[in-house]
């Protein structure tokens, strides 16, 4: 049983009911799975990055790597120091609480920190903690000379939901049956289907593509004139993210640190999710004309930067600061929790290889 949610909460979410209704009136009781999910996340004052909901840190629905403490920005530091040339910026897309920003501002005072976030929010908390410490961006540059980075954002992107079916691919998408959201097919059509034609997997079988994360991928590539992005999440290369065993696909829910599949609880409460499939990324970096430069596991990228020398500055002795580093230390790499299932992709242009997080790990041949 999950949690029962504030009567304020459960309201905003009726609300957002509402809105999602009209839709399916207006689509013949059908929507594809992209756009409820795109309205579930961010349609404007209502979706759950747009909405109050306390989203991140404990006393959300999930924590991230920043926001475990600084060990993790702090060895990451090391990777965009080395990328950033004088006079270039760092762009953050999605900064969340603020957290990654504050810290990498603390350890690299860069000239400019960008941040692109989408939800109004997130914007203005992220202003409460940071001030002018940062400027806020409304879109992307037309030219950007410098380091960008993507902590846990390409999951947040709305997915296309599709099924493999003896009859034919089929979009999965959502309906309104005896008063309840439910899942409803239809034939899957343009180029969704000319994208799922390109995978192997067996029938029965279902999973997703993130169209929109590509089109993200290829816009930047289009305004990056020099230097690099980071993408960090949890996610596979096709080969893993369309694997025969993985057979229901990757859609994740996470409520008050309670992970479940169904997409259609609370609407508006909740964080819905789909891993990357970081193929299709480094395919659409490429089709814009950037390099890619490396991909490892988190635990491989994080021991290249340097995590031990990070954590070897601090005193062992004093306990109350060391003992939280180390369990930080232990999450992030630990295979069993962050270390495998996260993976860093580096794309670029006009940057000198080797990275300093792939020197012994990057797997960028397994894309
Ligand atoms: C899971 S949170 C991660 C927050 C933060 N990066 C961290 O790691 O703690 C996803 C963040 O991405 C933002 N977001 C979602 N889609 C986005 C997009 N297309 N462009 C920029 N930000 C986006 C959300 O509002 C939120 O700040």
């Amino acid at each position: 049983m999950l949690p029962e949610p504030e009567a304020e909460a459960r309201a905003a979410s009726a609300r957002l009911g509402e809105r999602i209704r009209v839709e399916l009136a207006a689509g013949g009781n059908w929507i594809g799975f992209e756009r409820y999910m795109e309205l579930a996340l961010h349609a404007p004052g209502l979706g759950y990055y747009a909405g109050g909901a306390a989203k991140l840190g404990a006393s959300g629905d999930f924590a991230t790597a920043p926001e475990l403490g600084t060990l993790y920005a702090r060895t990451l530091a090391r990777q965009v120091a080395d990328l950033l040339a004088p006079g270039e910026a760092i762009l953050e897309f999605g900064a969340g609480s603020g957290a990654l920003a504050a810290a990498l501002i603390a350890e690299l005072a860069p000239e400019r920190y960008l941040i692109l976030e989408t939800s109004a929010e997130l914007a203005a908390r992220q202003r409460a903690r940071l001030g002018a410490r940062a400027q806020w961006l409304e879109r992307l540059p037309e030219r950007f000379r410098g380091v960008m980075l993507a902590n846990e954002v390409a999951d947040a992107m709305p997915v296309h939901a599709l099924a493999w079916r003896r009859e034919g691919l089929m979009e999965r998408g959502v309906s309104m049956v005896d008063g309840a959201l439910a899942w409803a097919e239809r034939p899957a059509a343009g180029e969704l289907r000319e994208a799922a034609r390109q995978l192997r997997v067996p029938v029965p079988y279902e999973s997703e593509i993130g169209l929109m994360a590509r089109a993200w991928m290829r816009l930047l590539a289009a305004r990056l004139e020099r230097g690099a992005l980071l993408v960090v999440d949890y996610g596979f290369p096709e080969r893993e993210y369309y694997h025969p065993q993985r057979a229901m696909g990757t859609l994740m829910c996470h409520y008050r640190h309670r992970a479940h599949g169904d997409p259609f609880f609370r609407p508006g409460l909740q964080d819905i999710t789909a891993h990357v499939d970081f193929t299709a990324l480094a395919r659409a970096a490429r089709e814009g004309g950037l390099e890619v430069l490396g991909y490892a596991n988190q635990a491989g990228f994080l021991v290249d930067c340097g995590i031990t020398e990070v954590l070897g500055r601090e005193d062992a002795a004093d306990a109350a600061r060391y003992a939280p580093l180390a369990a930080q230390a232990q999450k992030l790499l630990s295979p069993a929790e962050m270390g495998e299932l996260f993976k860093v992709l580096a794309v670029g242009r006009g940057v000198p290889r080797p990275l300093l997080g792939f020197a012994n790990c990057d797997r960028s041949h397994t894309l």
